[in-house]
C-alpha cells in the first residue's frame, strides 16, 4: 500500500517529463535545498518565488521567531467569535500603508481569507451584496414615489402626462394601469443578473467563483456552469469601455410629480457587480497595467458605479518596488486583495480591503471562515509588514533596486539573443522573460514542447538540472519565464540565473539537440 501515491500522482509524473519532479527538505532565504545521492545538501537558487509570496525569502529568521514565540507561549490559534487585537492591529497598519499610497484619507474595512483566490471571491460577494442592497433600496425609493404620485392623484393635485403613459407603454392616463405596469416592468428587470468585468489575460484564483474571473478557458470552461459568466475585456477595449457599459445599462421605471404632472423617470439598475483586474498580471504573462488605462477603467466603473477590484495577491506587499503595484498607475480600489507574501512565507493568510464608503457591515454576519484572521497567520502578517516598512520603507527600494538589477541582466540576454528572447517585460521583483515561438525548431523535442505548451517547462527543468536555478513559467503563457526572488536575491544568484538562460538561448540558437535536457 506504501508505494501507491494518491496525492495528485498525475501532476508528479508530469513534472518528472519535464524534470520538474524535485524534493526540497530545507529553505532558507533565496534558496532551496534537495539532496544528492550521498545525502549531502545542493542549493537550488528560488526564482519562482512560492509564485510571488516570498519578498523576505525563505524561513526569514525574524518571522520564524514570530512563529516560536506564539508557539512557545501556546497562542490560542483558534478562538473564533472572539476579540482579535492582533486582527485590529493589522487592519489599522494595512489601512495606514494603503491611505498613505493612495493618498486618501478614507478608510478600509478588512475581511480576513486564507488564500488569494479566496480573497478575491470575499470582494465580489461583499460587492454583490453591495449591489443587491443598492437594488432594494433604488425599489423601496420608487414604491415610495408612486405612493406619494397615488395620494397626489386622489387629492385631484396632479394627473398622469400624456408623456408618462407612452414612457410606459400605455395608452391610457389611469394611474392605477401606469402603477401596475411600472411594477410588472421593475420586478422583471430587477431580477437582471449582475455583470462582472476582468480583464483578458487575467488571472484571479482557480476555486468555484475566482476561476469565472481567470481568462485561460483550459481552467475556466469546465466549470463555466457553475457561476455567473464574466465579461472579459481586451486591452485595445479599454477605451471603449463607456460604451460597452452604456449597452448593458438597464432602467428601472420611476414616477416623479413635475408641477400638475406625473412623469415617468428612468433609474439605472445597480447592474454593475464588478470590475476584476491585476494591476501586473503575474500568471497571465507579467504584463503591467499602464497609467492610461487604468485611469480609463476607473473613470469608466465610477460612471456607472461599478466598483474596481484590485488583486494584488502577486503584485501586492511591495513586490514591484511599492506597497500596491497599483497606486504607481495612480489606480484606486474599491476593493483590494492581498495574499502571498502577507503570509511572510510561513503562513497562509490573505485579506479583502472594501473601502468604507461602499462597505456594508451586515457582510460580517453572512460571511465567515473557520481559519481566517487567526492569531497565528495574523501575527506574522503584522511582522512582514513590520519588516516592510522598516527603515523607511527600504524593502519597497530594495525591490525596485534589486528589480532593475535583474531587468537590466534580462535585457542584456535579449540584446545577445534577439532570434530565441522576444521580450523583457516587468516592475521590481516581478519580472517575465517571453521566448520566441520555438514551434519551427529544429529540434524534436524543443518542438514537441513548443507545440505542446510545454516549453517554459522545459526551459525550467534544465535550468534547474544544469544551472540549480528553479523557476517557472506563468501557466497561462507559457513560453514566459517569471523571476519573483526575494528583495535579499544577491548578485551572485543573478549571475547564476544569466549563465542559465545563456547556456539555454546558446543551444536553441545553434538547434543543438541537446539544447534542453530532455527527460
Ligand atoms: N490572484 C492572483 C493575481 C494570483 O496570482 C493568484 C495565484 C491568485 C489570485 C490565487 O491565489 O493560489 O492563493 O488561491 N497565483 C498563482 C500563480 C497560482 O501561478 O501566479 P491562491
Amino acid at each position: 500500500m506504501d508505494d501507491i501515491d494518491l496525492a495528485e500522482p498525475h501532476l508528479l509524473s508530469w513534472l518528472a517529463t519535464v524534470g520538474l519532479d524535485a524534493h526540497y527538505v530545507r529553505a532558507e532565504g533565496d534558496h532551496l535545498y534537495r539532496l544528492d545521492d550521498e545525502g549531502r545538501e545542493i542549493p537550488v537558487v528560488d526564482f519562482a518565488g512560492g509564485y510571488g509570496s516570498l519578498m523576505l525569502g525563505h524561513n526569514h529568521p525574524d518571522i520564524l521567531a514570530c512563529a516560536r514565540e506564539m508557539l512557545d507561549h501556546q497562542a490560542p490559534v483558534h478562538a473564533q467569535f472572539s476579540r482579535h487585537p492582533y486582527a485590529k492591529r493589522l487592519a489599522a497598519e494595512l489601512n495606514a500603508i494603503v491611505r498613505r499610497e493612495t493618498e486618501s484619507d478614507e478608510m478600509y474595512s478588512v475581511i480576513f481569507a486564507n488564500s488569494g483566490a479566496e480573497a478575491v471571491e470575499v470582494a465580489v460577494k461583499h460587492a454583490e451584496l453591495d449591489r443587491v442592497m443598492k437594488v432594494a433600496e433604488l425599489r423601496q425609493e420608487i414604491a415610495a414615489n408612486i405612493d406619494a404620485a397615488r395620494a397626489a392623484v386622489a387629492a385631484g393635485e396632479v394627473s398622469v402626462s400624456g408623456e408618462a403613459a407612452i414612457a410606459a407603454g400605455l395608452d391610457t392616463t389611469d394611474f392605477a394601469s401606469l402603477a401596475a405596469r411600472i411594477s410588472e416592468v421593475n420586478e422583471a428587470r430587477a431580477t437582471t443578473p449582475p455583470l462582472l468585468f476582468a480583464l483578458e489575460g487575467g488571472f484571479h484564483g482557480k476555486l468555484m467563483g475566482s476561476v469565472q474571473l481567470t481568462h485561460n478557458a483550459a481552467y475556466r470552461n469546465p466549470f463555466a456552469a457553475l457561476g455567473t459568466s464574466v465579461r472579459f475585456v481586451a486591452p485595445v477595449d479599454i477605451s471603449a469601455l463607456p460604451k460597452i457599459f452604456d449597452e448593458e445599462r438597464v432602467d428601472l421605471l420611476d414616477l416623479a410629480v413635475t408641477g400638475s404632472e406625473i412623469t415617468v423617470v428612468c433609474r439605472p439598475l445597480p447592474l454593475f457587480c464588478a470590475f476584476v483586474l491585476e494591476p501586473v498580471q503575474g500568471e497571465g504573462g507579467i504584463r503591467a497595467l499602464d497609467a492610461r488605462s487604468a485611469e480609463q477603467i476607473q473613470a469608466a466603473c465610477a460612471r456607472v458605479d461599478c466598483p474596481v477590484v484590485v488583486d494584488e495577491v502577486q503584485s501586492g506587499m511591495g513586490r514591484t518596488g511599492t506597497f500596491l503595484a497599483s497606486s504607481a498607475v495612480g489606480l484606486r480600489g474599491d476593493y483590494y486583495a492581498l495574499s502571498k507574501s502577507l503570509g511572510g512565507g510561513l503562513a497562509k493568510t490573505a485579506v479583502m480591503l472594501a473601502r468604507s464608503s461602499r462597505y456594508r457591515p451586515e457582510f460580517e454576519l453572512v460571511h465567515s471562515s473557520t481559519f481566517a484572521k487567526d492569531i497565528f497567520s495574523t501575527t506574522i502578517a503584522l511582522k512582514v509588514l513590520e519588516l516592510l516598512e522598516a527603515d523607511g520603507g527600504v524593502a519597497y527600494a530594495r525591490a525596485a533596486e534589486r528589480g532593475a538589477y535583474i531587468l537590466d541582466m534580462l535585457r542584456s540576454v535579449q540584446r545577445d539573443f534577439p532570434d530565441v528572447v522576444a521580450d523583457v517585460r516587468g516592475r521590481g521583483l516581478m519580472l517575465g522573460l517571453e521566448f520566441h515561438d520555438q514551434s519551427a525548431s529544429a529540434i524534436p523535442a524543443v518542438r514537441r514542447h513548443a507545440e505542446g505548451g510545454t516549453f517554459g517547462y522545459a526551459v525550467a527543468g534544465t535550468l534547474l538540472e544544469r544551472h540549480r536555478v528553479r523557476t517557472f513559467p506563468t501557466a497561462s503563457a507559457p513560453n514566459t519565464l517569471r523571476f519573483e526572488p526575494s528583495i535579499h536575491i544577491g548578485d551572485a544568484e543573478v549571475a547564476q540565473l544569466e549563465a542559465g538562460l545563456r547556456d539555454v538561448c546558446a543551444g536553441l540558437r545553434a538547434q543543438d539537440a541537446a539544447a534542453l535536457v530532455d527527460h
